[in-house]
C-alpha cells in the first residue's frame, strides 16, 4: 500500500509506459472478439518477436521470470548443481536456480560493462556446474563471444538473461539471438523498453528447447494430444490474449521507443556533464550498442548516494537504487549462504553508488532540466 502512496506523491516519476492509441484498440479488440487465452493474439505475437531478433522459436509466458524459470528446467539444471550468475541484478536472475533445487554461484562484475567478468567465471567452475546464466544488465549486452567459448571449453549450458535488452547488439549482433546461449529470458514489465503489463518470453533456435517450454508454460500438456494430456508436470505460466495484443502493437513501435530512450539518455549525458567531478554516467562500451533500459548514474566516493536520493525524493523527483542491496546481500541468500559485505566488491560498490533518474520515452526537456538542477543543488547543498 505504502509502495503505491509513495508512486503517487512524486512530480517526476522514475518511469512510465509508452503507451499508443494503436495499443489501446489492439487490447480492445481483443477484448471485443471475447477470445481471452490461447488465442491468435499469443502466436502473432510470438512470430513478430522472433522475427525481430531473427531466432527461429519464441515462446510467450506471463513474466520474465517464468521465462527464466522455465529455461533452469528445459536445461536440466536441478538439486546439486552450481549455475554460475552476475550478483549485480535483479533477484529473478538468481532465484530462478534457487527454484529448481540449484545453487547459484555469483562472480563479481567488470566495472564498466556491470556485467559478469568472463576471467572470474571460468575461475568459479566446479565439478557441479551445470551452467552459465549470463545477465544483460541495464540494456549492454553480456561477453556472449566470450561465455559462450567458455561453456563450450567446460561442456556448460549458456543461457542468457536478456529481460533488460531487448534491442541491445554486440558487434551488430543482437543479444539473445539463439547463436549464443541456447535461449534467452525476456521481460515486459512496464518500465521495460516494451510492456505487456506483465510478460516475458523465451527465444531459441533448438527446436526441442522450444518444444520443452511450449509444454512447461501450459500444464505439461502434450502438444499434439488431446487437451487433457500431460505428460510432464508443468505450470500456468500462460500469456494472455490482451497483454499479447498489447506487446504486438509495442513490438510495431520498438525501434522508434528505443530512439526515443537513446535521446533522453543523451539529453541527461549533455547536462550532467558540468556535474562530472561528482558522478559518471552509464558508459560507452566499444563494440557494443546499449538499448537504454535505465539511466543510471554512479555518483563518484565523496558523495553520500542515499542523501542524494532521498534529497531528491523529497522534492518529488522518483528515483532508484539499482541494484541495491545487490542479489547476494539480500537477507534470503545472506541467510541460506551466509554471504557478508566484501564478498564481491566492484558489484557492492557500484550498488552503493548508483541512482536512476526518472527515465522513459516521453520525459520532457523540462523535467529533465529539472531532475539535473535537483540532482546538482543536491550535490552542490552535500559540498558545503
Ligand atoms: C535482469 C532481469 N531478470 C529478470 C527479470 C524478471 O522479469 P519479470 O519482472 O517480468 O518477472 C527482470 C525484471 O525486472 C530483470 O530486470
Amino acid at each position: 500500500m505504502g509502495y503505491f502512496n509513495a508512486m503517487a506523491e512524486f512530480r517526476i516519476k522514475l518511469s512510465a509506459p509508452d503507451i499508443a492509441d494503436d495499443d489501446i484498440e489492439e487490447v480492445v479488440g481483443v477484448l471485443r472478439s471475447g477470445w481471452l487465452s490461447l488465442g491468435p493474439k499469443v502466436i502473432e505475437f510470438e512470430q513478430a518477436f522472433a522475427n525481430y531478433l531473427g531466432v527461429k522459436h519464441a515462446i510467450a509466458c506471463n513474466s520474465g521470470t517464468s521465462a527464466l524459470h522455465m529455461m533452469m528446467l528445459t536445461a536440466g539444471i536441478g538439486p546439486g548443481d552450481e549455475v554460475i550468475t552476475s550478483p549485480f541484478s535483479f533477484i529473478a536472475s538468481a532465484n530462478c536456480i534457487e527454484m529448481v533445487g540449484a545453487k547459484p554461484v555469483f562472480v563479481d562484475i567488470d566495472e564498466l560493462s556491470l556485467n559478469m567478468d568472463p576471467a572470474l567465471v571460468e575461475k568459479a567452475i566446479t565439478p557441479r556446474t551445470k551452467a552459465v546464466l549470463g545477465v544483460h544488465i541495464f540494456g549492454l549486452s553480456a561477453e556472449n563471444d566470450k561465455l559462450k567459448a567458455i561453456c563450450e571449453r567446460h561442456k556448460l549450458v549458456y543461457l542468457e538473461d536478456a529481460c533488460e535488452a531487448l534491442g541491445a547488439t554486440q558487434n551488430g549482433r543482437k543479444a539473445g539471438d539463439g547463436r549464443h546461449g541456447i535461449a534467452a529470458a525476456w521481460g515486459f514489465y512496464p518500465n521495460k523498453q516494451m510492456t505487456t503489463g506483465e510478460g516475458g518470453m523465451v527465444t531459441t533456435n533448438d527446436e526441442a528447447f522450444a518444444t520443452s517450454i511450449r509444454k512447461l508454460r501450459n500444464q505439461g500438456r502434450n502438444l499434439s494430444a488431446a487437451w487433457l494430456e500431460h505428460d510432464v508436470v508443468g505450470y500456468n505460466f500462460r500469456l494472455d490474449e490482451m497483454s499479447a495484443a498489447l506487446g504486438l502493437a509495442q513490438l510495431r513501435r520498438i525501434d522508434d521507443m528505443l530512439a526515443k530512450r537513446e535521446r533522453v539518455a543523451h539529453a541527461y549525458n549533455e547536462r550532467l556533464w558540468p556535474l562530472r567531478e561528482h558522478l559518471k554516467p552509464l558508459p560507452e562500451v566499444m563494440g557494443h550498442r546499449r538499448s537504454w533500459f535505465v539511466y543510471s548514474i554512479m555518483l563518484k566516493r565523496h558523495i553520500d548516494r542515499d542523501k542524494v536520493a532521498a534529497k531528491l525524493a523529497e522534492w518529488g523527483v522518483q528515483v532508484g537504487k539499482y541494484f541495491s542491496p545487490p542479489i547476494h546481500l539480500q537477507t534470503c541468500y545472506r541467510k541460506k549462504y551466509g554471504y557478508k559485505e566484501g564478498a564481491f566488491p566492484v558489484t557492492e560498490d557500484i550498488a552503493h553508488r548508483s541512482i536512476a533518474l526518472p527515465f522513459h520515452t516521453k520525459l520532457p526537456e523540462k523535467d529533465i532540466d529539472n531532475v539535473c538542477e535537483c540532482l546538482h543543488d543536491a550535490i552542490k547543498a552535500m559540498m558545503k
